[in-house]
Order: C-alpha cells, then sequence, then structure tokens
C-alpha cells in the first residue's frame, strides 16, 4: 500500500527534454491511467516510477520516501511489460516463483504464493507448462502473476494488452478491474488507448509533448475538457469542433454557427464578448435526431444532410453537413438508415456544448 507522487519531474536525454516537469499525486489504491500518443513520454515517465531510468529533475515519492536514488529492487514495485518478458525455458509456476526465488524465499513460501496468485488468476492448470505453450491471454496473465506475487506497493503496467486481438483485450481489461478491486493495489497504468482509459481509471492523466495536459475522473475529462487536444483525444468518434461567433442579442447570449444559433447555458463563458471568435465542441453523443428531437425547443433544431451512415449494432454513427459548411458525426441510438443527401432534424444537448477560444485552443469557461 502507496501513494506516489511526482514532483516537477524532468527527463532529458543529453540535450533534449522530453518530460517537463511533470507534477502528479496519486492516492494509496488508486488506479492512473496515464494516456496520450505515442512518443509523449508515457513510457519514461512509469520508467523513473520504477527505477529503471534515471531521473533528470525533480522527485518521485512512494509512501512519502523519495526514491529517486534507490535501485529498482527497493522501491517495492511491479512492473508489466507490452511483451510480457517470460522466460521461455521457465515453466509458468517457475516464472511467477522467480523473483521470489532471486530474493532468497524459501520452497514453501514461494509455492504457496504461487498457488495463492494462480488461483486468483485462474492459471491453476497451467503451473507446469512454458509460455509457448500458452494463449496470449494466459501468457498476460502470467507476466501480471509473476508481478503480483511479490505484493508490491505499486503495480506499474505499460501498454499490456496492446498485443491482444480486440476481443481478448476487452475481457482482459474486465479482468484488470476485477484484480484491482480485488487486491487494491496502487496502479499507474499506461496506455494510447483512450478506451482503456475510460473504462479503467479512477483518474486519467493525459499527456503530450511531455506536459500533463489534464487530470481528471473519466466522465470530467469526457465532459469538461481543458484543450482541443483533449477534446478530440478522449472519445470515440472524438468530439466535434465547428467554427462559430459568439452573440448577445436581447439579452440571449447564442452561439452562432452558419445559419444556426445554439443557446449558450447560463454560468458558461460569462466573460465573453458580443462578436467573439469560438471554437463550438460537441460531443456525437449529445447530438440527437428523428422523433428524439421532439422534446427539445424548436428555436434549438436545425437540419442537417446526411453524408453517411454507419449501423453499430445498437448505435448508428451519421455524418452530417449543417448548412452545408460544418460536418459533424453523430452517434444516436438505434439502428438509423439514413440515405445520403436525405436532410434530417436534428438536436444538441447544449448544456454539453464545450466552447473553447480558436487561438490558444483552451476551454472557455
Ligand atoms: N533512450 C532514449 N534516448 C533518447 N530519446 C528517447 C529515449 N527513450 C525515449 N526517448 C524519447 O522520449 C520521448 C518519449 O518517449 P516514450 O516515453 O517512450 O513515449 P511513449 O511511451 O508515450 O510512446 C520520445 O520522443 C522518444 O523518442
Ligand atoms: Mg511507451
Amino acid at each position: 500500500m502507496a501513494n506516489v507522487e511526482l514532483k516537477q519531474v524532468v527527463k532529458r536525454y543529453g540535450s533534449v527534454e522530453v518530460v517537463h516537469g511533470v507534477d502528479l499525486e496519486i492516492r494509496d489504491n488508486e488506479f492512473i491511467v496515464l494516456v496520450g500518443p505515442s512518443g509523449c513520454g508515457k513510457s519514461t515517465v512509469l520508467r523513473m516510477v520504477a527505477g529503471l531510468e534515471a531521473i533528470s529533475g525533480g522527485e518521485v515519492l512512494i509512501g512519502d520516501r523519495v526514491v529517486n536514488q534507490e535501485s529498482p529492487k527497493d522501491r517495492n514495485v511491479a512492473m508489466v511489460f507490452q511483451n510480457y518478458a517470460l522466460y521461455p525455458h521457465m515453466s509458468v509456476r517457475e516464472n511467477m516463483g522467480f523473483s521470489l526465488k532471486m530474493r532468497g524465499s524459501g520452497k514453501d513460501e514461494i509455492a504457496a504464493k504461487v498457488n495463492e496468485t494462480a488461483r486468483i488468476l485462474e492459471l491453476e492448470p497451467y503451473l507446469e507448462r512454458k509460455p509457448s505453450e500458452l494463449s496470449g491471454g494466459q501468457r498476460q496473465r502470467v507476466a501480471m502473476g509473476r508481478a503480483m506475487v511479490r505484493k508490491p506497493d505499486v503495480f506499474l503496467f505499460d501498454e499490456p494488452l496492446s498485443n491482444l486481438d480486440a476481443q481478448l483485450r476487452t475481457q482482459m481489461r474486465m479482468e484488470l478491474r476485477k484484480m484491482h478491486m480485488r487486491l487494491a493495489t496502487t496502479t499507474i497504468y499506461v496506455t494510447h488507448d483512450q478506451i482503456e482509459a475510460m473504462t479503467l481509471a479512477d483518474r486519467i492523466v493525459i499527456l503530450k509533448d511531455g506536459y500533463i495536459q489534464q487530470v481528471g475522473s473519466p466522465i470530467e475529462v469526457f465532459e469538461k475538457p481543458v484543450n482541443v487536444f483533449v477534446a478530440q483525444f478522449i472519445g470515440n468518434p472524438p468530439m466535434n469542433i465547428l467554427k462559430g461567433t459568439y452573440r448577445v442579442a436581447d439579452g440571449r447570449r447564442i452561439v452562432q454557427v452558419g445559419k444556426s444559433a445554439f443557446p449558450v447555458t447560463e454560468g458558461k463563458a460569462e466573460s465573453l464578448k458580443d462578436g467573439t471568435p469560438v471554437l463550438v465542441g460537441i460531443r456525437p453523443d449529445a447530438i440527437k435526431m428523428g422523433d428524439r428531437t421532439e422534446k427539445l425547443p424548436p428555436e434549438w433544431l436545425c437540419s442537417g444532410e446526411v453524408v453517411v451512415s454507419e449501423i453499430l449494432g445498437g448505435q448508428s454513427h451519421l455524418e452530417i453537413v449543417i448548412d452545408g459548411e460544418n460536418e459533424l458525426i453523430a452517434e444516436v441510438e438505434g439502428r438509423v438508415l439514413a440515405h445520403p443527401g436525405e436532410t434530417v432534424p436534428i438536436g444538441f444537448e447544449f448544456d454539453r456544448m464545450v466552447l473553447f477560444d480558436p487561438e490558444t485552443t483552451n476551454a472557455i469557461v
């Protein structure tokens, strides 16, 4: 059990700085997901916590102890890598017990811990097999088991599901979530996959170019992104971003997008002046179409022309052009068969609209 803290953590490779003063407080038992595009510094941050990479500046604390100078084995953290790094010539049992053996634990103790972990991970039937005799998902569980037997203070995962096919990934995601509930161990999990971040995290940390963009619960970063980057990185399809102008007319605050007027919720963007250009962010699932728009006031509606529609099973995605210029992706419930060129009435949940400054791309609160 441990909290983890990063204070102004910097990483330089030679003269190139790749992580720029990262501050982050991770609570005991929390599941934190670091997410961002490839090359943004996720693995580097994780490896500095693990002790696999020297820290160029700032401090890393584990359980209130500064660990900058501690070797990886003294930090009591366990890391699971994307490629599992299992020993091919050892059985599952030997792989899982290896770190305990290296620490000089006795045979009985190792057997007890390996058996207990194998039971939790449902690996008991495979203990005598070699990694080559296992499926990808089973190997993945062995890699986790190897990390778990030591009862570390912190689990560190670096894209552990990237090598699995889509179905197995979904299944392992659920397993990880259940395992975390059972073990309640502080976890830092790195991925470039925003769905993994949304489904696994207590809090998500979004990184870009070695800078933290936003830290928040999955719902916070989804509904209240701090900038256009977060708005489009989180969520699939990404948030729609339209060009508009903020207007105040007859005491009504609206955003004009093409010929359409979207009302601005009270308390939002109060500081804006009439005529200010804005970017308007609307989540695809905040767009309603067809008879579902009936309960919305008529002035909120506009019509759009369907470019293409896709049915995903229970939901449909529609690409729609409004006023002949602004393209939107709508995610609507049910199977909506719309023909290209067809005009459909659409409405929005305007209280979920987010406005951004076109110059800084930061959200206007
Ligand atoms: N050993 C290294 N030497 C020089 N640059 C490195 C090294 N490792 C990583 N980098 C650079 O640091 C940045 C962050 O890398 P990394 O943390 O691996 O990104 P991510 O895990 O988010 O894909 C990248 O620009 C990468 O090229
Ligand atoms: Mg990486």
